[in-house]
């Protein structure tokens, strides 16, 4: 066993089937005498070869280290890591949840393609689909959170399915299920932003049919709000057969690399191309927020059902949306997909946001998920603030709304802030 533990391919766990808690502080980590039990931050550009033959071989594999915007060895245990939490065959850390869902889409996709993406998303995700990749010349139809209005949208040329687990901020669940039929029955690929499903804890989209599974590490990865990332997963059922990118050339992609060719061109084109590579510091951050993530989100996600239900009682709010919730159209859903929990955020509406907002003093009003702390934030106005007013209507998110990522206080601390903040936005 090498003593860099983050060399170690796989550290040696029993081969045997592995509790989440168990693979989230083991996984990344190698065994043996001397060997660091945690790990290391390999804050480091290059490195060494001893021979001509050796660098050529690393340059054509990739396997080892070269340079780290292509591998770095902090990194990879990360990567490990949240293969082994979200059931992945592979997995490429990013820079951010941004730099994830570019790749993801860029490795369906190329110039004259489209996606169909259903309306319930991140504002930057919207951002993407219809700002940046049209520029590249991929299109995108964005359509109702129901697997009928994604069917009804679907054109021969339709590379991608894309959806968050729970969406951003209207907190309703994606039938991946229903989603990766519809994708699959013409050839095309289901994407998930599973950033809300808390790294494979509440849910693993993978085993319901996705192809492939991104994140904002930003979130609950790291856990602390103090550091940048994404990461894309793939796992090994995806069918790349119809798609041109992998399909088409002698030989093709799929013929040079198999089933591996999708991760791999996911990381030439994110990091060895883009260079949006995730920092060691961060990763090292990142792998530090995974080992406590179930402690965390299990209780946020607790506190948050309280909160929601205190929420939906209080004669000052109007709708709340929280799949946890028995009043949701969403709970048979989430009863499906999600398990031990519902998650950590919910959307609610006041009559006055900027006075609800500003006279909160536990909660703090910032743009952030997965914090520690409660976080809340008017998305008319900020996270959603430069989609058109109707994309935004159709996200769930109204002048009245408030997204509200919860956090490990203690629930009663939480309550009576809102309790008393509320009384401030019925002026
Ligand atoms: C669901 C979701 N996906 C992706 C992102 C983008 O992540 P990042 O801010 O790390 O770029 C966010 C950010 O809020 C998000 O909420």
């Amino acid at each position: 066993m090498s003593d860099d533990a983050s060399r170690t391919a796989r550290p040696d766990l029993p081969d045997t089937e592995l509790a989440y808690e168990t693979l989230a502080v083991h996984c990344g980590i190698g065994r043996g005498t001397g060997v660091g039990v945690g790990i290391p931050i390999q804050q480091i550009a290059a490195y060494q070869f001893d021979s001509l033959g050796a660098a050529a071989e690393e340059f054509q594999q990739g396997t080892g280290s070269s340079y780290s915007r292509i591998q770095n060895p902090t990194v990879k245990a990360v990567e490990q890591r949240i293969s082994a939490l979200e059931g992945a065959a592979e997995t490429l850390c990013l820079s951010s949840g941004q730099a994830a869902s570019f790749t993801a889409m860029l490795s369906a996709c190329r110039a004259g393609d489209h996606i169909v993406a259903v309306s319930s998303l991140f504002g930057g995700s919207a951002g993407l689909l219809s700002n940046i990749l049209p520029l590249m010349g991929i299109t995108a139809s964005i359509v109702a959170n129901t697997p009928d209005a994604v069917l009804s949208a679907m054109q021969p040329n339709t590379r991608l399915v894309w959806a968050e687990t729970i969406g951003n901020p209207a907190a309703d669940v994606a039938d991946i299920g229903a989603l990766s039929d519809i994708a699959h029955a013409q050839g095309a690929l289901l994407g998930i932003d599973n950033t809300w499903g808390g790294v494979g804890l509440l849910c693993r989209p993978l085993d319901f049919g996705a192809d492939l599974v991104t994140h904002s590490l930003t979130k609950w990865a790291g856990g602390h709000g103090t550091a940048m990332g994404g990461s894309l997963s793939v796992g090994t059922r995806h069918d790349l057969s119809r798609n041109p990118i992998y399909s088409e050339g002698s030989p093709s992609l799929l013929e040079t690399r198999g089933q591996s060719a999708f991760a791999w061109r996911q990381r030439w084109f994110g990091t060895s191309q883009l260079g949006m590579v995730l920092s060691p510091h961060s990763a090292f951050l990142i792998a530090q927020g995974l080992e406590t993530l179930s402690l965390r989100l299990g209780r946020e996600s607790e506190t948050a059902l309280t909160l929601a239900r205190f929420l939906e009682a209080h004669p000052a709010v109007g709708p709340v949306n929280y799949p946890g919730l028995e009043s949701s159209p969403h709970h048979a859903l989430g009863l499906r997909y999600l398990s031990g929990g519902f998650g950590a955020v919910m959307s609610f509406e006041v009559q006055n946001p900027a006075a609800f907002l500003e006279a909160l003093e536990i909660i703090r009003m910032a743009p952030n998920l997965g914090d520690t702390r409660t976080l809340a934030v008017h998305p008319w106005t900020t996270t959603h603030g430069r989609m058109p007013e109707v994309a935004r209507r159709a996200a769930g998110v109204t002048p009245q709304s408030i997204r509200m990522s919860v956090g490990v206080e203690a629930a009663a601390d939480l309550q009576a802030d809102l309790a008393r903040a509320l009384g401030h936005s019925r002026t």
